[in-house]
C-alpha cells in the first residue's frame, strides 16, 4: 500500500464557468483523480473536454471576464485548495505549484527581460538584489539547457525561438520549487523534434526533483513512455483512466479506442487515411441526459441516452465509464457488443461516494501571466 498521500488528489470535482450575461456552462463532472510525487497524468481529449478548464481550477485563475464555481475537492498535499484564502492560493500558486502553457508568448510578457520573468516565483517570497536574480536566471535557463544563459537571461521573449521560450516557461515554472507541475499542451506551438526534447526535459525535471505531473495533450501518442497513467476526458468527463499500456493495448471505452485508431502507427505502410470520429463534440451549453458519447458511439443502445454510465473498474487500476465497454481481449476494434460483467457496477463510481463538500468560488487572480480562455 502507499504510504504517501498523492501530491493532488482531486475528488469529484464539478466546475461551472459563469460569464456575464450568459447561463453557467457546466464544464467538468464528477472528476477524479491523484498523482503522485514524481509521476506523471497524461490527460487527453478532444478539442473542448475540459482538460485546460481542469488545470485552470487546480491552478485557481481564469478568464478576467468569466468565474468559476465548483464542488468537490482538491488537495495539495492534503491542503484543500477550493476552501482555501484567496491569499493562501496566491502563495501556493508558483510555489507549490506551478504551470508550463501551450504558448509561451500568451504566457511570458512581451516587454519584460528573461530574467525577471524566470525568478518571479522567487521575488515574490523575498527580495532578490539585481545581480542575485541575473546569477538565479542565469541557473535556472541553465538547468534547462538553454544554451548561453547569461546573454538569454538579459534578452526578451521576441528575441528567442519558440523552443528556446518554452524552455523559459518550463524555467520560470520550476523557479519555485513547485511540487505539482500543470503542462497543458506544452510542445503543441513547437515542430516535431524540439517537441521531443522539451518534453524529455520536463521528463527529466520530473524525476529528478519527485514533481508530479499533469500533463495535457490531445495527442494519447505522445504518452508512451512519458505518463504512467492516462485520464481520458471527453465532455467534461473522465471517462476511462488506467496504466498507459493497459488502456492503450486494451482501451475499455469506445471513444478512447476511437481516438487510438486516429493515432499514426510507425510501423507498416499507410494504405488508408487515419479514420477520424465520426459526429462532433457535445455542445455543453445543450447539456444532454446519459452519456455524452452516445450521439457518436456505434455501441450505444436506448439505456445510453438515459443515464450516465457509473465508473466501474475493468482491471487493476483501470476504470471506465461505459455502459458496454470494449471485450479485455479486443483491442477497440474487435471487441464484441457484450456487456462485460463488471465488478462493483451496482454500487457506481467509487469516487462519487466519497464526495462532495459545499460550493467554493474562484475568480480571476492576480498573475502576470495572461490567462487565456
Ligand atoms: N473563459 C471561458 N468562458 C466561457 N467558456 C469557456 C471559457 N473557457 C473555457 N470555456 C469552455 O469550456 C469548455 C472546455 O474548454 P477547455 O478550454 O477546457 O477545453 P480543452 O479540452 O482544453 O480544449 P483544447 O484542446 O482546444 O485546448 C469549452 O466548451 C469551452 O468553450
Ligand atoms: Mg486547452
Amino acid at each position: 500500500m502507499t504510504a504517501d498521500p498523492p501530491v493532488l488528489d482531486v475528488q469529484s470535482l464539478d466546475t461551472l464557468i459563469h460569464t456575464p450575461g450568459g447561463d453557467p456552462l457546466h464544464v467538468l463532472h464528477d472528476v477524479t483523480l491523484a498523482i503522485a510525487a514524481g509521476e506523471c497524468l497524461g490527460v487527453v481529449g478532444e478539442s473542448g473536454s475540459g482538460k485546460s478548464v481542469l488545470a485552470r481550477t487546480v491552478l485557481g485563475v481564469h478568464g478576467r471576464t468569466s468565474r468559476l464555481t465548483h464542488t468537490g475537492r482538491i488537495r495539495l498535499r492534503g491542503e484543500d485548495l477550493l476552501t482555501a484564502s484567496a491569499r493562501r492560493r496566491a502563495e501556493l500558486l508558483g510555489t507549490e505549484v506551478a504551470m508550463v502553457h501551450q504558448d509561451p508568448m500568451t504566457s511570458l510578457n512581451p516587454v519584460v527581460r528573461v530574467a525577471e520573468q524566470v525568478t518571479e516565483a522567487l521575488t515574490n517570497r523575498r527580495r532578490l538584489g539585481r545581480r542575485e536574480r541575473l546569477r538565479t536566471a542565469v541557473e535556472l535557463l541553465a538547468a534547462v539547457d538553454v544554451p548561453d544563459p547569461e546573454r538569454r537571461a538579459r534578452a526578451y521573449p521576441h528575441e528567442l525561438s519558440g523552443g528556446l521560450r518554452q524552455r523559459v516557461g518550463i524555467a520560470a515554472a520550476l523557479a519555485g520549487g513547485p511540487a505539482l507541475l500543470l503542462a497543458d499542451e506544452p510542445t503543441t506551438a513547437l515542430d516535431v523534434t524540439v517537441q521531443r526534447t522539451v518534453l524529455d526535459l520536463l521528463d527529466r525535471h520530473r524525476e529528478t526533483r519527485g514533481l508530479a505531473t499533469l500533463l495535457i495533450t490531445h495527442d494519447i501518442g505522445l504518452l508512451y513512455g512519458r505518463a504512467r497513467r492516462i485520464a481520458v476526458m471527453y465532455a467534461g468527463r473522465i471517462v476511462e483512466t488506467g496504466p498507459t499500456d493497459e488502456v492503450t493495448e486494451r482501451p475499455a471505452h469506445p471513444y478512447t479506442a476511437a481516438l487510438l485508431r486516429s493515432v499514426p502507427r510507425v510501423t507498416g505502410a499507410l494504405r488508408r487515411p487515419l479514420p477520424t470520429i465520426p459526429g462532433t463534440p457535445p455542445d455543453l451549453s445543450r447539456p444532454v441526459p446519459g452519456c455524452p458519447f452516445a450521439p457518436r458511439c456505434e455501441r450505444a443502445d436506448a439505456g445510453c441516452v438515459v443515464a450516465v454510465p457509473p465508473t466501474v473498474a475493468v482491471g487493476a487500476g483501470h476504470e471506465v465509464a461505459c455502459f458496454h465497454p470494449l471485450a479485455r481481449e479486443g483491442n477497440g476494434a474487435a471487441g464484441s457488443r457484450t456487456s462485460l460483467p463488471i465488478p462493483g457496477a451496482a454500487t457506481g463510481t467509487a469516487a462519487a461516494s466519497t464526495s462532495a463538500s459545499g460550493t467554493t468560488t474562484t475568480s480571476a487572480s492576480a498573475t502576470t501571466r495572461k490567462d487565456t480562455p
